[in-house]
């Protein structure tokens, strides 16, 4: 037999506990499935690809971005430069913003060249406003955002991204990187959660 996992049946069995744990099984709707996300990363790589003529650097924000980055760099044929950098305003099991933090590594070179920012989602823009000015003052030749998602609608003097996937109605989604206390990330889709989810968390309700 294959050392595969069809030889471990255990991992297979629709009763296991496992099973009863999928995250899928907190979803509430689907709202945008991974079809329309693929479509639309493709369309949205043709856009920068326009964009640009010489070379890219990516910042790719963690850990939100993660699958949609790797989805989106797969799509680029020019000479890009990949880099992540750690930034999220959301601590532990809340939907509410809370302290900010982003470190933007010195060592990474950003004079001269063309910086796109690839984030998950645009909600209030702290995030995206705070590392912009922070890759702005290493002197790029250009800065731009791209976004899978954005909240609409903004609050006045919010950040705009140049690319953005979806715009999105404001409550809390997770999926295709976007998580809710660290968990679903994994899940395909962009989808919202089951009000139960969030129940335990006391003002955390989106
Ligand atoms: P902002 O600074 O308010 O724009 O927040 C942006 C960051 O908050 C994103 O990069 C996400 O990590 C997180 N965030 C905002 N809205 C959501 C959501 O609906 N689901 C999951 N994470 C979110
Ligand atoms: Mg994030």
């Amino acid at each position: 037999m294959r050392p595969d996992m069809d030889s471990r049946p255990e991992h297979h069995n629709t009763s296991s506990p496992a099973q009863a744990h999928h995250c899928r099984h907190d979803v509430d709707r689907v709202l945008v499935d991974r079809r329309r996300i693929a479509r639309r990363v493709q369309e949205l790589a043709d856009d920068i690809r326009r964009c640009y003529d010489g070379e890219l650097t990516i910042l790719g924000v963690l850990t939100g971005s993660l699958v949609f980055l790797a989805d989106l760099v797969r799509q680029l044929p020019m000479r890009l430069r990949i880099y992540t950098v750690a930034a999220s305003s959301y601590a532990g099991n809340t939907t509410r913003p809370g302290e900010l933090r982003t470190h933007l590594d010195e060592t990474i070179e950003l004079a001269g060249r063309d910086v796109l920012i690839v984030d998950d989602i645009l909600d209030s823009g702290q995030t995206l406003a705070a590392l912009t000015a922070a890759v702005r003052a290493r002197n790029p030749q250009s800065v731009r955002v791209c976004v899978l998602l954005r909240k609409e609608p903004a609050s006045p003097g919010r950040l705009e991204a140049e690319f953005v996937g979806f715009t999105v109605e404001p409550e809390f989604v997770v999926g295709y990187g976007l998580d809710y206390n660290d968990l679903y990330r994994n899940l395909p889709d962009v989808c919202t959660l089951r009000p139960e989810v969030f129940a335990h968390d006391e003002g955390a309700t989106p």
